[in-house]
């Protein structure tokens, strides 16, 4: 995620777009930065920091006049937030500057022919190949800013949304959208550009929003042009008035940010594996591993330490890893690791995770782990964190900024990036037949989707809340691959709503927590076809003997837990090892109904901190 933010009218620019870029803060930024036409030249100030940091630097640096500008807020994904990777990026010529929010997955390849017919860059992002590649149209094709945008994003495999404008054409901007959202408002006189409609709902609530793979002209004077990339042929563009109030759009229509990042799983689980799971291909890549894959190979043992939910994911990598890779792992709370003097040696690799990037904790792991000649490896939601700035190498989950302080998409996203380094190292060392590795690549490029169905139970799952908000404990349990997602479930619950659960692998019932079996206390079984099924039905079939009540996640079609649950939460059907990515959906949505229904503050619940940087 990130922010765009554009204008063209007859107002001052600036102030609008400095605005409207402290309005699109909540979509996550590392770095900011803004470009106005004054006229004559483009007025660029840019910055590592916050907005409030741009606007003290603008103020030592440059006037900024003119009806012409773009502004954005970086959520870097290529190349560390720095000034100088911060956007606007100019061309080389000066004359054509952009703004980016999205992934260009093939900017390698594209600045490699650039860099050929010498150009230069000047920082790492994917975002500067792009305004060079639409220059370098504009020369060879001798066509107008409009066209070569349409050109150049046909070249382009990747999401956007951009913004650009040439100096030498200073009445429009161009912008397009593929996987990013971009809106434009239609004012009078003047038009605004932004990722969501916060920065000018004040001005107008007439706002286009395009639809991927649609492009537009904006022209002072005229109607926008929307056009489609693919052939450059016209659409009549359908212009929205927004009956939306700011904090509905931060939110994007949701109650809470909790709820947003809960249904944004089947979009940054994409984003997570997007240009990475190459399933045409066969095969997995991921840049930060592809140089360090020996270490892995030839490791005694993957040494996982994390804090959390982060902590719950590393206990889904250890059954995917052993599974499938064969290397044995052991998941440390990074707490415990960094004090017991553990035994680490050079045959170890540790994998840290986190989605902050910068738990205490888990850092002074990372740290102790390479005193101890370990290589370590990091899964980081927030690039250039410390803990991705600590590891030798990483790779980072792409799931956009996490607002809720309970993590949501964080998990899933985690989960996805483990599982395909699993499936790589699984497949280099022989350890996985061809056949379950293409099943599974196509399986995991599949779990969108069915996060999306798992999604749409959640009016029942609402239902269920309803009967059991009152609640004062709940056991949760889980067998094998779901038995961490059983101790997320209880965490969720525990963290928002403040009732007391715990989840447990579901054969320990037998020995002690039965004793806690009544009709008091709900029993959250995750009972999905697997291996254990026959097992956790006989667990439950315990727990029924007791007067306990189950709610039981279910494979959607399930016909004999169905008969003896309480009350059931359906999931689609996957392959076993790829369960935890749809069965925790419902986990989520129970915990987050229960949290309204008692008043909870669901997005920053009471003691808690979205990054714990204390020890
Ligand atoms: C879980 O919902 C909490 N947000 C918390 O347990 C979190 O997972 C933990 O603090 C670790 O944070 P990190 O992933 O940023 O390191
Ligand atoms: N990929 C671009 C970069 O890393 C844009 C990231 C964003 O969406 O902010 O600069």
């Amino acid at each position: 995620m990130c922010g765009i933010v554009g204008y063209i009218g007859k107002k001052e620019a600036y102030p609008i777009i400095l605005n409207g870029l402290k309005r699109l803060e909540y979509r996550g930024y590392d770095s900011a930065g803004i470009a106005i036409y004054d006229g004559s030249n483009i007025q660029l100030c840019k910055t590592k920091g916050k907005v409030a940091d741009l606007e003290e630097k603008i103020k030592k640096e440059i006037t900024i006049k003119g009806n012409l500008g773009i502004g954005h807020t970086r959520w870097a994904t290529h190349g560390v937030p720095n000034d100088i990777n911060s956007h606007p990026h100019l061309s080389n010529s000066g004359n054509l500057v952009i703004i980016h929010n999205g992934i260009i997955e093939n900017y390698t390849s594209l600045k490699e022919e650039l860099l050929k017919r010498g150009y230069t860059f000047h920082s790492e992002t994917d975002t500067e190949v792009l305004v060079n590649l639409i220059e370098d149209i504009i020369k060879k094709e001798k066509v107008k800013l409009g066209k070569a945008v349409q050109i150049a994003l046909n070249q382009v495999v990747g999401a956007y949304a951009i913004a650009i404008f040439d100096k030498n054409k200073p009445d429009e901007i161009v912008v397009a959208k593929l996987g990013s959202p971009l809106a434009i408002g239609i004012g009078e006189d003047e038009f605004f550009v932004a990722s969501d409609a916060s920065p000018f709902i004040e001005f107008t609530n007439n706002a286009i929003y395009l639809k991927d793979e649609e492009m537009a002209i904006i022209r002072i004077g005229r109607d926008v042009e929307v056009r489609k990339i693919k052939d450059d042929s016209l659409v009549a563009p359908y212009i929205e008035e927004l009956k939306i109030n700011l904090e509905q759009i931060e939110k994007g229509g949701y109650e809470h940010f909790m709820l947003k990042e809960i249904f944004e799983q089947p979009t940054v689980i994409k984003d997570t594996y997007r240009g990475r799971l190459l399933v045409n291909k066969g095969i997995i890549k991921l840049g930060g591993l592809e140089d360090y894959i020996e270490k892995f190979i030839n490791a005694d043992r993957i040494i996982i330490v994390a804090c959390g939910t982060s902590w719950h994911a590393g206990l889904v990598a250890e059954y995917i890893f052993e599974d499938w890779a064969r290397i044995p792992v052991e998941v440390e709370y990074a707490s415990e690791f960094r004090y017991r003097n553990p035994i680490i040696t050079e045959k170890d690799v540790v994998i840290a995770i986190s989605q902050s990037g910068e738990t205490a904790d888990t850092l002074a792991a990372v740290k102790l782990a390479k005193e101890k000649g370990a290589f370590v490896y990091g899964i980081c939601n927030v690039v250039g964190s410390s803990i991705s700035r600590e590891t030798h190498s990483g790779t980072y989950t792409h799931a956009g900024p996490e607002i809720g302080v309970a993590s949501t998409k964080s998990f899933t996203t985690q989960i996805t990036v483990l599982t395909m380094i699993a499936l790589k190292l699984a497949k280099i060392k022989g350890t996985i037949s061809h056949r379950d590795f293409m099943l599974h690549l196509r399986e995991l490029e599949l779990i969108p989707s069915k996060v999306k169905e798992a999604l749409e139970s959640n009016g029942k799952i609402q239902e269920i809340a309803e009967i059991f908000k009152d609640v004062k404990n709940f056991l949760y349990l889980g067998r094998g691959h779901n038995f961490p997602v059983a101790l997320e479930g209880a965490l969720k619950l525990k963290e928002i709503s403040y009732i007391h659960a715990e989840g447990y692998p579901a054969a320990e019932m037998k020995h002690g927590p039965i004793a806690l079996i009544d009709e008091q206390m709900p029993v959250v079984v995750i009972a999905v076809n697997s291996n254990h099924y026959d097992k956790v039905v006989s667990n439950i079939q315990e727990i029924k003997s007791r007067q306990g009540i189950i709610i039981a996640v279910v494979t959607e079609g399930d016909t004999i837990v169905k008969e003896m649950a309480d009350y059931i939460m359906e999931v689609p059907k996957t392959p076993e090892t790829l369960t935890p990515l749809v069965t925790t959906i419902p986990l989520q949505l129970l915990s987050y109904h229960i949290a309204v229904l008692l008043n909870r503050n669901v997005d920053q619940p009471r003691n808690l901190a979205k990054s714990v940087t204390v020890e």
